[in-house]
């Protein structure tokens, strides 16, 4: 088991020799901080990072890309839909010769310039209600003043050193998440996305076990870089390099079949979402979870709960796997983490023994994202958002169950799948363009998903519902004439 293979961020050890200074207390430090003789004799281990950095791609797609976005793309398949989308190769000119964007993201024609608890403004003033949060990633509101203000703080004071030095705001911040999410025994390794979380999650997962075949779900989403992509349920987003090792995938829920494959004892890692999100709001249930569970120990099989877009109170618990009482190995966390600021991370297990070098990051963990990963927390617990979460998303959701057009409702808190017995593009068109709401789309056709910051008010709710009993009278009076 090698711990020094494609990890980028060693703190930087620029010359054995150098460490040799017992009166220089950089040096102390440095030989304090290299405790591992292993670490100093493997030369691998003594490689600049920067030169690790420096091969990899800074055009990586998966930074420009959303699967939201592509979805979208896969909904508005009626060319009415289309012309809403401004295509940006469509607005330029041939003689211009200025840099232009990779055209990978089809784009409503809104400019959001300002926001403010669950409304954005776009540049003309209009408000536009946020049922959609952006992805999910706006957690605790817009604009929150104490994450406005603490985040400012520590850009002021100091945004970012690397890795290799003391910054207590990562020790603060891994406190406070143990203290809310009941995980307090858990170690974290701070990252910057959730595929890098998972991508983290699965390579834990293998140096542990040695194993690489992994078992996945249909529908299932994990991110768009190279092991994340791989265990995602979407051939298309995938490319010939990202099939790298084998994904055994099932149905969600398939207890009987997930549990014979995992008794032949080869499974490196089971991973599955706490609640599906992209997939249409499909929850695991409660017995499929605890017998996962059960059987990934007696397997040495590495249960990772991907809590990206389920996670930090959306479903009115800390995490939604909480509501089966179980403990996964790895827990990876990312979109509501930072309420916009790109914070990752992967909750590990105290059976995990880390090692120097074993995962790494040059931003991951940088004190400004950790300024706003406390503030996300701090509001979260002073202004009770889980409990908040609960009992909105359970009156939204009773109230979309009255509907008469709508056939199920799906989710727990706010991280919710209202299915239509129709395809709800125009929908969600009609909600955005005429009654300025956000609202999400999902794999099934006739979902629409909610994802409103937990902050969302009893009267943001109303009004919601208000404004979506609006456009479906004025869709159904249009079909009768
Ligand atoms: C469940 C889940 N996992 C992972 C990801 C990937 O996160 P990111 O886009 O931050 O890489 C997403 C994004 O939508 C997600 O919904």
């Amino acid at each position: 088991m090698s711990n020094t293979s494609n990890q980028p961020d060693i703190p930087d050890i620029p010359d054995v020799q150098d460490v040799q200074d017992p009166q220089d207390p950089q040096d102390i430090q440095d030989i304090q901080d290299i405790q591992d003789p292993q670490d100093l004799q493997d030369p691998q281990d003594l490689q600049d990072p920067q030169d690790l950095q420096d091969i990899q791609d800074p055009q990586d797609p998966q930074d420009l890309q959303d699967p939201q976005d592509l979805q979208d793309l896969q909904d508005l398949q009626d060319p009415q839909d289309l012309q809403d989308l401004q295509d940006p190769q469509d607005l330029q000119d041939p003689q211009d010769t200025t840099m232009k964007l990779f055209n990978v993201y089809p784009l409503f024609d809104i400019q959001p310039v300002r926001g403010e608890g669950c409304y954005v403004y776009d540049e003309k003033g209009q408000a536009y209600l946020d049922l959609y949060g952006g992805h999910a990633v706006i957690s605790i509101g817009h604009g929150h003043p104490h994450y406005v203000e603490r985040v400012k703080a520590q850009l002021e004071a100091l945004p970012f050193y690397s890795n290799s030095v003391q910054n207590p705001l990562q020790e603060a911040l891994a406190e406070k998440l143990g203290q809310l999410s009941g995980c307090e025994d858990y170690q974290l390794f701070l990252c910057n996305s959730g595929a890098e979380a998972n991508e983290n999650a699965l390579k834990l997962a293998s140096f542990r076990n040695g194993r690489s075949k992994v078992i996945a779900f249909r529908q299932g989403f994990h991110g768009r870089t190279s092991a994340a992509v791989r265990v995602t349920d979407n051939p298309s987003i995938q490319a010939v390099i990202n099939h790298g090792f084998e994904v055994l995938w099932y149905e969600l829920n398939d207890t009987e079949a997930v549990l014979n494959r995992l008794a032949k004892g080869d499974v490196c890692a089971l991973i599955i979402e706490g609640i599906q999100g992209i997939g249409g709001i499909y929850m695991p249930k409660v017995e499929f979870l605890r017998a996962i569970q059960k059987a990934c120990v007696e397997q040495d099989t590495v249960l990772i709960l991907d809590e990206v877009q389920s996670g930090y109170g959306r479903s009115g618990h800390f995490f939604a796997f909480q509501l089966a009482g179980i403990q996964p190995h790895l827990i990876t966390v990312a979109k509501g983490m930072g309420n916009g600021f790109p914070i990752g991370g992967v909750l590990i297990h105290p059976e995990f023994e880390a090692k120097y070098g074993m995962l790494g990051s040059t931003f991951g963990g940088s004190h400004l994202a950790c300024a706003a990963g406390l503030a996300v927390l701090e509001v979260i617990e002073s202004e009770q958002l889980m409990k908040n979460a609960a009992t909105i998303g359970g009156y939204l959701k009773a109230e979309l169950a009255k509907m008469e057009q709508v056939r199920e409702v799906r989710g727990e808190g706010l991280m919710l799948g209202a299915e239509f017995d129709f395809p709800v593009a125009a929908l969600r068109k009609a909600l955005l363009f005429e009654e300025h709401v956000f609202t999400g789309s999902a794999s099934c056709p006739k979902t629409l998903r909610l994802l409103p910051p937990l902050s969302l008010s009893r009267q943001e709710a109303d009004l919601f519902l208000e404004k979506l009993a609006t456009v479906l009278s004025k869709m159904l009076k249009a079909q009768s004439t």
